[in-house]
């Protein structure tokens, strides 16, 4: 698949390694849920390589020290309601100042079209990188929808974090928000005929949740 938008496929094998624990069928709550928060800490490590920091003089214990600091305003995550909250832990992890934006979208299940019901956004968003978080990008069209929102908003940098991507949903972002970057733990091999992801995971959010 050759397209020309920054998407990294983070072939780690610790990632590969739970996510494979993942695509069990019959996978409990409680371990389906660690494993996303698990695999959300390791996206976000590879996702945020490229952050800028800048030089500042703290005192240390034996005086004047230089040290580095992440240049600018905080970033804030955005988990999409609501299964991106099973990554909002493994996130906040590794950045735990980090401001929450929340947005709540559902996908239809007869026209796969998302319907957006909630908007909560942090402030100074033309100042801040959004690392959206969602386990799964299958049409793109939510993930589409929640750019949408964050330009609205002013936002200029946007990187996109899932556990599993479709190549569909891949095509569908390129062609409409290009500039944005997505990191994935999984290109899968495409959608089934209800918009679902194959292999995939399932409903990511039933599994998160304990719901169905
Ligand atoms: C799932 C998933 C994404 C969306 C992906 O959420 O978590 O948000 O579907 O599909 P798309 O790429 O085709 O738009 P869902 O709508 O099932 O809601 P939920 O998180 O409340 O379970
Ligand atoms: N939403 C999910 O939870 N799983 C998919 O495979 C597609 C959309």
């Amino acid at each position: 698949m050759a397209l020309s938008m920054k998407i990294v496929e983070v072939r780690h094998p610790l990632i590969r390694h739970k996510l494979g624990l993942m695509r069990r069928a019959g996978i409990s709550t409680k371990e389906f849920r660690e494993l996303a928060a698990e695999v959300a800490s390791l996206l976000t490590y590879e996702a945020t390589k490229d952050l800028e920091t800048i030089q500042a003089q703290i005192e240390g214990w034996a005086g004047p020290v230089h040290v580095e600091q992440i240049k600018g305003k905080k970033i804030t995550i955005v988990p999409i309601l609501r299964a991106g909250l099973g990554m909002l832990p493994g996130v906040l992890e590794l950045i735990p100042s980090a401001k929450v934006s929340v947005v709540g979208l559902q996908r239809d299940e007869q026209t796969l079209q998302p319907i957006a019901y909630y908007e909560k956004l942090t402030g100074r968003m033309d100042e801040r990188i959004a690392l959206i978080v969602d386990p799964m990008l299958a049409t793109a069209g939510t993930l589409v929808a929640t750019v949408e929102m964050l330009k609205a908003a002013g936002c200029r940098r946007i990187k996109g974090l899932f556990l599993v991507a479709a190549p569909e949903g891949l095509k569908h972002v390129e062609a409409t928000h290009p500039d944005i970057e997505i990191y994935t733990a999984a290109i899968d091999e495409r959608l089934n005929e209800h918009g679902y992801i194959l292999p995939g995971l399932g409903d990511a959010g039933d599994k998160i949740f304990g719901t169905k």
